[in-house]
């Protein structure tokens, strides 16, 4: 995941490549909740794992359910066979709450529900704590107690229930307690504002079936295609619900949950849009294949298929796979009634980008309620990036944008994930434009490794894969600035010295002393070197050699072998590999002058040698080995100068390099100079 304050997505051209989706975040706490009211265990696989699923885990623990998660791999094999990124989540067993009565357990004591701005979460937990009774309050995020629950709460009270606004009317945060019910009338939830209300009773009603429950639905159920999940759900556990159009929904008397024992999550075929996207959109030497949601999915947001072959995407599928080509570029526009693709019609709203004309998108209110006000949040993003843009209460229409007119844009993502998502698809502008989005890691709410996943999949020229490198002296401080620079922005990062040391700690090993009559020798081990980096650790073969290539000793070694020009050749392939999505550090001596000659931003990092003396000897020091100041001094400043004289690669600032003497400077002020000469560069900051 990138917790980074922005992450800067370089142009992207081409995508290609199977992918595992994480599962749906609908069917995920659906699933959870049902799992905790029926008796005994229900093992739910491919659970998705984001932050809405684990606020509705922690509810339930705080119910009284049990909640174990397995640590099994869940389909390793499937998963290497096609090369898939994002893992398909996890298993975990739920025990649930439900009694041989068909009742459920009752908590003794009093609860406080935090639930974040999980809406999946909110609505269905309100209804079937306000039907079970006891005395529960239940807040989230700012955002959460701007989302309606009135009509829910209005249905629950007819019922019978207890429930209280703590805040605004019509509300979270609520207080519940102890319900009187009154089966005898019809109870009647507004459809027209989120399915999610109808969504809660239908799970909720059950615990109170000792008559005939009859739900009536007042104005025009939206979103139909949830309802459709919910209904599919219950049935699986155990509850068949009369259907009387989309306006009446009868639970029998005597209903009651039954656990089907194994269940599994399918993955999200709204996370499934961005991908059916990107294979519409890019060049594709081989198609995006999405594994996990295919042709029989319960969910409605698989029809976004059918829209995207409509723009023109050549998909093919099967019942749990999709296959997604380029076929018409542009696109062709589209003129969509959306109610039954709510989420993933987002996703249109950005291709219509990449479209021969303006594609208007209907009936959508529901988009002004969801994690945030979703038509104006499209509209002023997708005007940021250049495009003329028209919205409406319940419409949007995206005017397409030609080469030469697209914008480079800071993406604001307003804590919403899908915003973030769609966005990125803007990266594959014929402009070669940056795109950077703003907090990425708001996609953990339904998909913690998106950006990883996008990546993975797409390809760009090398040269739009940005590099900074940061050359200078031994002990001027380049590892730590590179690396947090690395951190800051989401970026990979290699240390190029580490190489060195461990391409002569190899050569050692294999009994070959560091002289030029060994040149071919080392050089062949160095073109063969199984090290990986993971953190901090630096593995050679499965050997942890991060202390032993550390050491004075090492650099002293590392600094021999680096004078052999065909062992500097032989790293050449190794150094260029790091350069991936979607950037990289490099720290060492030749980074800009030999081995990355057009990367955007080059730091020549220097400092005194009296303080680079004392900083390694401090840094000895706090570890426990003994040192002295002056040898410390000799040796840094005789590996300078074998560093700097060599004939191949010498130590120098590249010609645009920017110098840094760090001499008198903190860390954190380094990095901040080095990340401001960067956004100086990216040029975000000031465009928008
Ligand atoms: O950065 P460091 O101290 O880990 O580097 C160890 C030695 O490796 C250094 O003295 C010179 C050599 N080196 C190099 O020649 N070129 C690089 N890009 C990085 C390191």
């Amino acid at each position: 995941m990138f917790a980074t304050p922005f992450l800067d997505l370089p142009h992207l051209t081409q995508a290609g490549g199977a992918i595992h989706l994480p599962g749906s975040k609908s069917i995920s706490n659906r699933v959870l909740l049902l799992s905790a009211l029926c008796q005994g265990q229900t093992l739910v696989h491919d659970l998705l794992d984001s932050d809405d699923t684990r606020v509705m885990l922690v509810a339930l623990k705080q119910l009284g359910c049990g909640v174990e998660h397995l640590h099994e791999a869940a389909h390793p094999a499937a998963a290497k066979d096609i090369g898939a990124v994002a893992s398909p989540g996890s298993s975990v067993r739920i025990t649930g709450l439900g009694l041989a009565d068909g009742r459920v357990q009752k908590p003794a004591a009093a609860i406080e529900f935090f639930i974040g701005n999980a809406g999946t979460a909110m609505r269905p937990l309100t209804a079937a704590l306000a039907v079970m009774g006891g005395a529960f309050t239940l807040q989230g995020v700012a955002r959460m107690h701007e989302r309606p629950i009135g009509d829910l709460v209005d249905a629950l009270r007819m019922l019978g229930c207890h429930v209280d606004y703590l805040g605004q009317d019509g509300y979270p945060p609520l207080q519940i307690g102890s319900p009187q019910l009154k089966l005898d009338a019809p109870i009647q939830v507004r459809g027209d504002v989120s399915s999610q209300f109808l969504t809660a009773l239908l799970m909720a009603l059950p615990l109170a079936a000792e008559k005939d429950i009859l739900i009536e639905v007042m104005g025009e159920l939206i979103s139909k295609p949830y309802i459709e999940i919910t209904l599919n759900l219950l049935a699986r556990f155990g509850i068949q619900i009369e259907r009387q159009g989309w306006e009446r929904f009868v639970i029998s008397a005597g209903s009651r949950y039954i656990s089907p024992g194994e269940i599994h999550v399918e993955a999200d075929a709204s996370s499934a849009s961005y991908f059916i996207a990107l294979g519409a959109l890019a060049g594709t030497e081989k198609p995006v294949r999405i594994q996990g949601v295919g042709a029989a999915s319960i969910q409605g947001d698989i029809r976004f298929v059918q829209a995207a072959q409509q723009m023109g995407a050549v998909i093919e599928s099967g019942p749990n796979w999709l296959e997604i080509q380029r076929g018409v570029w542009p696109l062709k526009s589209i003129d969509l009634d959306c109610n039954h693709i709510p989420d993933a019609a987002m996703t249109l709203a950005v291709m219509a980008l990449y479209a021969d004309g303006p594609s208007t998108l209907h009936n959508i209110a529901s988009w002004r309620v969801k994690e945030t006000d979703r038509i104006a949040a499209m509209a002023q993003e997708c005007r940021k990036l250049g495009a003329t843009v028209e919205e409406g209460p319940d419409w949007l229409r995206v005017h397409p944008l030609a080469q030469g007119q697209w914008q480079q844009a800071s993406i604001h993502t307003y804590d919403d994930h899908r915003v973030a998502m769609c966005f990125s698809l803007a990266a594959f502008n014929p402009d070669h434009l940056p795109v950077r989005i703003e907090d990425p890691q708001c996609v953990a709410k339904t998909f913690p490794d998106y950006f990883e996943a996008l990546f993975s999949l797409s390809r760009t020229d090398t040269a739009c894969i940005p590099v900074i490198c940061i050359d200078g002296p031994t002990a001027s401080g380049k590892g730590s600035l590179a690396s947090q620079v690395a951190a800051r922005l989401g970026y990979h990062y290699l240390d190029s010295g580490a190489l060195y040391r461990v391409t002569a700690y190899a050569a050692l090993q294999a009994g070959l002393a560091l002289e030029p009559d060994n040149e071919m020798a080392i050089a062949a081990l160095a073109a063969k070197l199984p090290v990986r980096f993971s953190g901090e650790q630096v593995l050679l073969g499965s050997q942890d050699v991060s202390d032993a290539i550390r050491s004075e000793e090492g650099g002293m070694n590392a600094s021999k072998v680096s004078t052999l020009p065909a062992v500097r050749t032989a790293l050449l392939a190794l150094q260029h590999s790091f350069q991936r999505l979607p950037g990289l550090l490099a720290d060492g001596r030749d980074m800009g002058t030999v081995i990355f000659p057009q990367a955007p931003l080059k730091v020549f990092l220097t400092a005194s040698a009296d303080k680079r003396a004392l900083r390694r000897y401090k840094q000895l020091i706090s570890k426990g080995f003994s040192a002295k100041l002056d040898t410390l001094r000799a040796d840094l400043e005789a590996r300078d100068a074998r560093d700097r004289s060599r004939s191949v690669a010498p130590l120098t600032p590249a010609q645009d390099a920017m110098q840094l003497d760090n001499s008198h400077l903190s860390i954190e002020q380094s990095v901040a100079q080095v990340l401001d000469w960067w956004q100086r560069r990216q040029g975000f900051s000031t465009l928008n």
